[in-house]
């Protein structure tokens, strides 16, 4: 029962655009894809159709969505006010893998934001996604297409892999360019909090509107509880392949030297391992043991290939990943936040 949707985002077939957007506006599901990661859409007005996207992920209902609109205009019928800050990032960054948390207007469903007096909202670049928003003329609810506790799918083979026959359309774009999840920045305290890092880095939104806070719940290991985000969905153990993963960080060499020790020690018991690597790195490493990430000069690569790699693993029988971490400057706070999701923080130091 579910359709696929082959569409080419260099040349949008405006028939199976409308095709999708009038079963968004019917209440139904829709997977597609954004520049980060793909989606999944249903309207955000509509709560029956927002309950769907929860049922079909199997999403704990204290996680609220993030809402997708074609443009700045169609903020203000959704939020109380938009801060000034906000305004001059929106001018930055949208469209783009930004996304901003305000005070909503009562408008927008409980069920969206988990009871929350706020909203998360968002203009994706996708040429795709902003072709079906515009055709339905609707705020479009979206959280990342996986199952919940998956890796986000950067293409869609892993939406395929986890929601065929619990959506009604997925349209199939090609990979995700940016393959992590957009920044998620609170607007409504001053400074504003950082809340996920992600395809828009820090340094990006300091120079833009200054001083930004990390919010100290991502910041360090939380398992006492004692730290909890402020973004509901950051305190899940997120984007975890199958196999236990263990970062190894430090210097270069030593961290080779380490993975290679550590490497040693469970083949000697039988155990299976994989090692995600970089570019500049692999060629320390058994050569069948190895993926590189892409090179350390481009972590914007590293980033566009993790979430595959882990799922790549899921189809081995891989029960130990070795990964060296990287620089967190830029967008490698995004991928350190990630890995160490996926390590559940599991991290040596060397
Ligand atoms: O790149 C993305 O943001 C992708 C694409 C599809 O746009 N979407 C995405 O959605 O990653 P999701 O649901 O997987 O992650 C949304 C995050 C969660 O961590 C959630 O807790 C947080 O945004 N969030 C949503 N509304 C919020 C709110 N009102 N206050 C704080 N955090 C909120
Ligand atoms: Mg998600």
């Amino acid at each position: 029962k579910t359709e696929i949707l082959k569409i080419d985002l260099h040349n949008i077939d405006s028939q199976k655009i409308k095709y999708a957007a009038q079963v968004i506006e019917e209440g139904g599901l829709v997977a597609f894809p954004t520049e980060t990661v793909y989606g999944l859409g249903a309207n955000a007005l509509n709560k029956t159709a927002v309950e769907k996207i929860f049922k079909a992920k199997g999403r704990p209902s204290d996680n609220p969505l993030i809402v997708h609109v074609a443009d700045k205009k169609s903020v203000g019928n959704l939020v109380l006010r938009i801060p000034e800050k906000a305004e001059k990032l929106m001018d930055a960054f949208w469209p783009g893998p930004l996304t901003l948390v305000m005070d909503k207007q009562s408008i927008v469903p409980d069920i969206i934001t988990a009871g929350l007096d706020t909203v998360a909202i968002r203009v994706p670049s996708h040429p795709i996604a902003l072709a079906l928003i515009r055709e339905a003329k609707l705020p479009i609810a979206a959280p990342s297409a996986n199952i919940s506790g998956k890796p986000s799918p950067t293409d869609s083979k892993h939406v395929i892999n986890d929601l065929y026959g619990k959506v009604d359309v997925i349209i199939d774009g090609g990979f995700s360019n940016i393959g992590v999840e957009s920044t998620v920045v609170d607007m409504v305290v001053d400074p504003p909090m950082l809340l996920r890092p992600g395809g828009i880095t820090l340094e990006q939104l300091e120079d833009v509107i200054g001083n930004v806070r990390i919010d100290p719940g991502i910041a360090q290991k939380n398992l006492d509880g004692k730290v909890v985000p402020k973004s509901p969905g950051m305190k899940y153990k997120h984007y975890a392949p199958k196999a236990k993963v263990v970062i190894v960080e430090g210097e270069i060499q030593k961290v080779a030297e380490k993975i290679n020790e550590l490497v040693k020690e469970c083949e000697s018991r039988d155990i299976k391992v994989g090692i995600l690597a970089t570019d500049e790195t692999k060629h320390f490493y058994p050569e069948n043991l190895t993926v590189s990430l892409g090179s350390r000069l481009n972590p914007e690569t590293i980033a566009a290939n993790l979430f595959n790699a882990f799922r790549d693993y899921d189809k081995t029988d891989v029960q130990t990943i070795f990964a060296e971490a990287v620089d967190s400057s830029g967008i490698g706070l995004a991928i350190m936040n990630r890995m160490n999701k996926a390590a559940g923080y599991n991290i040596i130091k060397v």
